[in-house]
């Protein structure tokens, strides 16, 4: 199958690459400037928050107020996670377009990541659905643990097929597929994407791979070539899951730009905004980014000046 001519990035890193983030909480202010930041370089799908426990994960505390902080940009949706009903109605006090629920093709990920098992998820999800459709807001599902699980290890296609089927076809427009730890390699990713489609057409599947084992890239290509075009990414490589120990960010915004520029794939987004967009964060949380390209980019104009 020809590559995609054009992908939607989906910016993960004020959710994702945030959740985990130690040392503090980081200020609301930060958050919605990074979120404005994004938006501004072009990037048209952000996950801004997320409406969960903060006795679970209490970086995302400040879920209403970032919300209502945002500027929003036309064209922008700006979407948040929302694992219950509670989560949804707090999700709709400050107006999102977009959430998301998230479940998992791994009992034993599904128990620490959420406190209940994946059929339970399920049953829990369908209120969520019924109540977004009844206020007219879209929702995405997400699958983790896709290509291996922290717990269980292995975890097979026809698995996350299954998990996937459900949430599509209760209604979730779209399944993003999550490499939580960052184990996949390109054939098992192939693989996992061959089972999946036959259940969800491939137009509505997105990638959603962490970079743990530095394999993000290579997968990414591997399931383009089976015609996935929606990538999830995270600007500066930030993030982790709280309940994937060692599990790195998702793969870098500006890699996979500078992977999709490479193969004259559109994206409409900036790629210089996002570098600097991603020096600008990691600054405010006293580190460099890890994007290679962001890397070598400010090492040329060093050396150049
Ligand atoms: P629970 O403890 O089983 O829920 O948590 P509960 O209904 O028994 O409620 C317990 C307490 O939490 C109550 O408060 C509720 O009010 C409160 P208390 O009476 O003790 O004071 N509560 C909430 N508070 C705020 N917002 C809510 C909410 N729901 C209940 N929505 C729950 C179940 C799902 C809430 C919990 O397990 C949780 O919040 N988990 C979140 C885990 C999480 O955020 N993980 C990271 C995101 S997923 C991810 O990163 C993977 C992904 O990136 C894809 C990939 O990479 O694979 C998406
Ligand atoms: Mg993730």
């Amino acid at each position: 199958m020809p590559l995609p001519t054009s992908v939607k990035l989906f910016e993960m890193a004020p959710r994702d690459g945030l959740q985990n983030e130690p040392g503090g909480i980081v200020p609301t202010a930060t958050k919605i400037a990074l979120i404005e930041r994004l938006a501004k370089a072009g990037i048209t799908h952000i996950e801004a928050a997320s409406f969960v426990s903060p006795k679970w994960v209490p970086q995302m505390v400040d879920a209403v107020e970032v919300m209502a902080g945002i500027k929003r940009q036309p064209g922008v949706v700006y979407s948040a996670l929302t694992p219950n009903l509670k989560g949804l109605e707090n999700a709709l006090t400050v107006g999102v377009e977009e959430v998301a629920v998230f479940g998992a093709a791994s009992e034993a990920f599904s128990q620490k990541n959420i406190n209940c098992s994946i059929a339970e998820s399920l049953a829990r999800f369908e209120p969520v659905l019924e109540r977004a459709r009844d206020a007219g807001i879209r929702v995405r599902g997400y699958v983790s643990c896709v290509l291996g699980c922290p717990y269980e290890g292995e975890i097979a296609p026809a698995k996350v097929a299954e998990v996937a089927k459900a949430l599509y076809e209760m209604g979730c427009y779209e399944v993003s597929l999550g490499d939580t730890i960052g184990v996949g390699t390109p054939l098992a990713a192939k693989r996992m994407i061959e089972a999946t489609r036959q259940h969800v057409p491939i137009e509505f599947l997105a990638a959603h791979f962490h970079d743990t084992y530095g394999m993000a890239l290579a997968n990414l290509y591997a399931v383009m070539e089976e015609g996935v075009s929606v990538i999830d990414a995270a600007t500066a490589g930030l993030g982790g899951c709280p309940y994937a120990k060692g599990a790195s960010g998702n793969v870098a915004t500006e890699d996979v730009l500078y992977l999709l520029e490479g193969l004259g794939i559109e994206t409409g987004i900036d790629l210089q905004a996002v570098i600097d967009t991603g020096f600008w964060i990691t600054h405010e949380l006293g580190r460099k980014p890890s994007s290679k390209v962001a890397l070598a980019k400010a090492s040329a104009i060093e050396n150049k000046n």
